[in-house]
């Protein structure tokens, strides 16, 4: 999307409007967000109340308003949905499931479960609120080609039968959820309401969250908008491209964007977002301590609710809250089986 596609988003910019603002250097919302009416009607040529009207709406959009009473927070809060795990143990760790308007950040050695947990996040935002979802869609950005469409099929076949028959019945699909043919036809419907993209550097990561904004745009007003952003991995490429100390800055700070980014679409759209990150698995980095997430304190201040996943016997895993915001920090435990995160 170009630029100038992009400024006709806000209220009072049309094509015209749109090529006087970039040509006097305005070319991203953010940027005539924080700008001044004076400034920008006689930077642009454009009237005083027009460039009152723009500017409002940028700041809108880009979400740079500055205070907030309480009141409008706790209005905004009240808004805020829960994601259940389907996991009773977990959802009451979690005060409930993964919230929206937050980042959820989930970390563990390799195979300890991250992936198996955002494919099933996927499939529960699906589901009705009466069951734990929020009937809505999902952006799922895989930078380690781990998306398996096949799992998801089997999480989705691995649901309770009283919700595979509430979602037979809502998808106006026939059939009983012992029929094959209603199955397959159910899996497919998932499928469809999960948007993959493979991002292959960090470079395209970030454009592919910054496009995901305008996807989640697109969707908002039809059938399933959009309920979760999930960045399976989330530092794995930065972590590859980035080595060395002199880099470590740099890396941050490309990091910190993408989080904010990402955080962005969660508030705008009151949707969850999960993205993944490993442990520091190299003892003698100069990161030391293998059992702390990958990125350090940036992600830390973002990332709302971290949740520690680790091996256990088998197919079980401990899952550990840790520095939630207004939870006790606590441990649950999860079995991975064929039909997906099952309690213990
Ligand atoms: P990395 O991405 O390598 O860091 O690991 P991860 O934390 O994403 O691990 P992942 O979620 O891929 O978990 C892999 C584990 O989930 C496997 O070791 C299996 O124990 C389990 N698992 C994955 N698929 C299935 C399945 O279809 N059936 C069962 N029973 N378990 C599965
Ligand atoms: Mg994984």
């Amino acid at each position: 999307m170009s630029a100038a596609e992009d400024l006709q988003s806000l209220d009072g910019v049309g094509s015209a409007t749109a090529d006087k603002l970039n040509e006097a250097g305005y070319n991203t919302i953010k940027a005539i967000a924080v700008a001044s009416p004076g400034e920008l009607s006689e930077g642009a040529g454009i009237g005083d109340s027009t460039a009152s009207k723009i500017i409002r709406s940028a700041r809108q959009e880009a979400d740079v308003g500055g205070f907030e009473t309480g009141s409008q927070l706790m209005e905004r809060r009240r808004e805020i949905g829960k994601i259940s795990t389907l996991v009773p143990e977990v959802d009451q760790l979690l005060g409930g499931g993964i919230e929206t308007q937050s980042i959820t950040e989930t970390y563990g050695e390799f195979g300890s479960g991250k992936s198996q947990f955002t494919h099933q996040l996927s499939v529960n935002v699906q589901l009705p609120e009466e069951h734990g979802g929020l009937g809505r869609s999902t952006i799922f950005i895989d930078t380690e080609d781990t998306f398996r469409p096949e799992r998801i099929g089997q999480m989705v076949r691995g649901l309770d039968d009283e919700i595979i028959e509430d979602l037979l019945d809502n998808r106006g699909i026939d059939g009983a959820p012992e029929d094959e043919e209603a199955l397959e036809e159910l899996e497919a419907s998932f499928l469809e309401h999960i948007h993959v993209a493979k991002a292959f550097n960090s470079n395209h990561q970030i454009l592919l969250a910054e496009k995901a904004r305008d996807m989640a745009d697109d969707l908002k007003d039809g059938e399933f908008p959009v309920g979760l952003v999930t960045v399976d991995s989330l530092t794995a490429h930065f972590r590859a491209e980035y080595v060395g100390r002199g880099n470590l800055a740099d890396r941050q700070q490309k990091l910190n964007k993408h989080m904010h980014d990402i955080l962005r679409i969660a508030s705008l759209h009151n949707a969850a977002a999960v993205v993944t990150n490993q442990v520091q698995s190299n003892p003698d980095s100069m990161f030391g301590d293998p059992t702390k997430p990958v990125g350090g304190n940036i992600l830390g201040h973002t990332s709302t609710f971290r949740l520690y996943i680790r091996k256990s016997k088998n197919d079980k895993r401990v899952v550990k809250l840790v520095d939630a915001p207004n939870l006790p920090d606590g441990e649950s435990v999860l079995r991975i089986k064929e039909e997906g995160l099952k309690p213990e």
